[in-house]
């Protein structure tokens, strides 16, 4: 059996250090009596974007990027899309394990009876100007919720945590679709907890006193599946800064907020609102291969395409495309989807995209299917947070109950000017 350990000598010293490994990594801290002089301060490792660095151990999603795999708690995400609901795969994230009947209908009941928001929110969710972004709002309530519930701050009591877990869930969507009821100028529809997660979130969109207004049944399930594919991805930046902030024992509100606030970049959750305008920009199938030439000199990036861990197709992307398919043919195509299948089938056969592995993400096909829904292009990170904040909040329990995890505080190599004297303002150039 071959040592599982890194055997490194220091060049400027001579020494030899045999560093354990364990996970195929080396703890940084292993690195640390690496020392040139006995007072020295010790090795680090640099690694901007932490691209190389693993900041814990964790259970809950498994990703191989070479072979396209995501599996949350084992699961393959093609099994649970086709099979599960996302109410379900949110306690799958959370509790690690399927509900049976009993503990299902518990935590259907639980999250369903924690959808109305306080009054007061309701309210301040008005004060919004008229031409908000849905994601600022969102961002800004669920920091607001932590002021509703200070309880929260109370992050080792369980009972108090499986409430405030229960409030996020149950919630978000009210605050989304009170943004949403904003921005139109209409008034806000209360929740029908009876009509089940996605559906009630669709009615409170969308309802005008009309008699005999149903929510499509499709329309509702392909909004749970997009939920589902969009409920956990590891140690992506929106989840990373979840954890960050929770490792200071903030309460889970705070730390949401600065998660979602993560996810709002175009880089990350924002990139399904950026494609769109990326396919109403391009117009129409015949103007791709001028915008892919563009791309290709470096004026922009293809927004939908390229991930920090997929290195191959995102399995994401393969099963909403299907999903997306499957709602066309009841709702009707989407002409951005001919554009999106051209860039698609142009960039896949493309050198430029091939050598630099970049293949369609999440949401390059989210974004369609969002506006097939009939949302506008700005409601669409919102949608993402919605089904992400299950993963949050599993990756914020998880880190809670970690013993190896404490306050995360990084360290730095420090490139700026060396000591000098201040300068009094007469003597300054
Ligand atoms: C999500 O982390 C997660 O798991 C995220 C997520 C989740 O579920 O949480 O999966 C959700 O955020 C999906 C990604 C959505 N973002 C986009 O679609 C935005 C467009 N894509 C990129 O900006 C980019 O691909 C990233 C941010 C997704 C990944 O970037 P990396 O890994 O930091 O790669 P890089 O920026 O170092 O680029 C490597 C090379 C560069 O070329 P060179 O300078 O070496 O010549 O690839 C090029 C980049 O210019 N490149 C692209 C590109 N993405 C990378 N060129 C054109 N179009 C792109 N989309």
């Amino acid at each position: 059996m071959s040592k599982q350990s890194l055997t490194i000598t220091d060049n400027r010293t001579g020494q030899i250090y045999e560093i354990p490994i364990e996970n195929d990594t080396v703890r940084a801290m292993d690195l640390r009596q690496i020392r040139v002089h006995p007072d020295d301060f010790g090795m680090m490792t640099y690694d901007p974007a932490y691209s190389n660095t693993a900041v814990c151990r964790s259970a809950i999603t498994d990703i191989d990027g070479e072979r396209g795999i995501l599996r949350y708690r084992g699961y393959p995400i093609e099994q649970l899309a086709e099979k599960s609901t996302f109410l379900e795969v949110a306690y799958l994230l959370i509790h690690g394990a399927l509900p049976n009947q009993a503990q299902l209908a518990v935590w259907i009941s639980r999250v369903m009876r924690h959808t109305y928001i306080h009054e007061n929110l309701a309210h301040a969710i008005n004060t919004f100007r008229y031409d908000a972004h849905p994601m600022g709002m969102l961002i800004s309530s669920i920091a607001a919720m932590s002021t509703f519930h200070p309880e929260a701050k109370n992050v080792d009591d369980p009972q108090v945590r499986e409430k405030q877990i229960w409030r996020i869930l149950g919630k978000l969507p009210t605050i989304a679709a009170f943004a949403y009821r904003l921005r139109i100028g209409r008034p806000y529809n209360y929740p029908i907890s009876a009509l089940g997660y996605t559906a009630n979130f669709l009615y409170m969109l969308d309802y005008m006193n009309e008699r005999d207004y149903e929510v499509r049944p499709e329309a509702a399930r392909a909004l749970d599946v997009l939920f589902i594919l969009h409920a956990d991805h590891e140690q992506n930046c929106s989840t990373s800064t979840m954890r960050m902030v929770g490792s200071s024992r903030a309460d889970p509100y705070s730390a949401m907020a600065a998660a979602a606030a993560a996810l709002y970049g175009p880089l990350h959750g924002g990139a399904n609102e950026a494609v769109l305008r990326v396919l109403q920009n391009i117009g129409s199938a015949s103007a791709v291969p001028a915008y892919v030439e563009r791309v290709k000199k470096g004026e922009m990036r293809l927004m939908g395409f390229g991930h920090r861990i997929y290195t191959s197709y995102d399995p994401r992307a393969a099963i909403i495309k299907k999903v997306a398919h499957d709602l066309f043919e009841v709702m009707g195509t989407n002409p951005l989807t001919e554009v999106a299948i051209e860039l698609e089938r142009i960039a896949l056969n493309d050198e430029f995209f091939i050598s630099r592995r970049l293949y369609p993400n999440i949401d390059f096909y989210s974004g369609i299917i969002m506006q097939a829904l009939g949302f506008p292009v700005d409601m669409f990170p919102v949608l993402f947070a919605i089904p992400r904040a299950a993963g949050w909040l599993a990756q914020w329990l998880e880190l809670l109950d970690d013993a190896e995890q404490r306050i995360a505080r990084p360290r730095q190599v420090y490139v700026g000017p060396s000591v000098r004297d201040y300068v009094r303002m007469a003597e300054r150039r």
